[in-house]
């Protein structure tokens, strides 16, 4: 499959990181105005150019990872070069009918929410595209699903996926320094408390994708009665620690929603 992404920035190179390290059989194209962050890009294999028409039409896929100011420009440059293609867009705002509307069409819109660990083969990606399009999507589907987890759903889902997803990344981050923090607190040094934090959120995280149950059923697998875990839990929640969050990821999408 032959993958074209417009817009080589912190998502658009991370995709392209992504797809070269860890999906088979895929061609990448990246393009930015200024080549320079992404030109070490060419030593995984990927095509890095100036040129948004470069190869175009020879694209499977082409992936809009720019600014939403910056996407009629885009499309005035490209649409002239291509037919028949699909134009999966991460760009945070753009309605599926917007961006149909503005491709026409002769050509496929999809949405895609992917976040930066894509480059890591770990991104959650959430799509959606009209029902119509189904088998269209397919292959952006499967493209993505090669970059850890695709859910697809619901278009009106797509704001509250952007906070889940790739705000999300941050807040997972914030988790992790706290942790680390603490871990400093209590006898650490940082670079070991980091690697304790990390790690340990990432087998969390690997048992709950891999069991597919509640968290609340592994919670109770490492809470001993009148333990230290679970006096740590409960202390926390005394202090707002799933409240806060829950608080924290509504507000994001407020913001969104203007
Ligand atoms: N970052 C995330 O985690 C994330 C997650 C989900 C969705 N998104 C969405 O993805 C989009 C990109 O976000 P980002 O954080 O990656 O932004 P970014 O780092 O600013 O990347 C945008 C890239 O587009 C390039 N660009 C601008 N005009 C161009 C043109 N005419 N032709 C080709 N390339 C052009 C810019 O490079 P030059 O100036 O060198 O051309 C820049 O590297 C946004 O709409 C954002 O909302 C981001």
């Amino acid at each position: 499959m032959k993958v074209h992404i417009i817009g080589g920035g912190n998502l658009g190179a991370s995709v392209a990181i992504g797809i070269a390290k860890f999906t088979k059989d895929n061609q990448v194209t990246v393009t930015r105005r200024n080549l320079a962050p992404i030109s070490h890009l060419k030593e995984l294999g990927i095509t890095v150019t100036t040129d948004n028409t470069s190869n175009i039409q020879e694209a499977d896929v082409i992936i809009l990872t720019i600014k939403p100011y910056q996407v009629d420009t885009v499309l005035a440059e490209i649409l002239p070069a291509i037919s028949n293609k699909v134009i999966a867009s991460a760009v945070s705002g753009l309605s599926i009918e917007n961006l149909q509307n503005k491709i026409g069409e002769s050509h496929t819109a999809v949405r895609i929410m992917p976040n930066i660990a894509a480059q890591f083969g770990a991104s959650a990606t959430c799509i959606a595209f009209n029902e119509k399009n189904k088998d269209k999507a397919q292959q952006t589907v499967a493209l993505f699903q090669g970059l850890g987890t695709a859910p697809i759903i619901d278009e009106k889902l797509m704001d509250a996926a952007t906070v889940l997803a790739a705000s999300g990344t941050a807040f997972a981050l914030r988790y992790i320094r706290a942790s680390m923090q603490a871990g400093i607190e209590i006898g650490f040094d940082w670079k070991t408390a980091l690697e304790i934090s990390a790690q340990t959120v990432k087998g969390a995280a690997e048992m709950l994708l891999e069991e597919k149950g509640h968290p609340e059923q592994l919670i109770d697998r490492v809470t001993t009665p009148q333990g230290c875990t679970i006096a740590g839990l409960n202390e926390m929640e005394l202090h707002g620690f799933s409240s806060s969050l829950i608080k924290g990821i509504k507000t994001s999408l407020k913001q969104i929603k203007g």
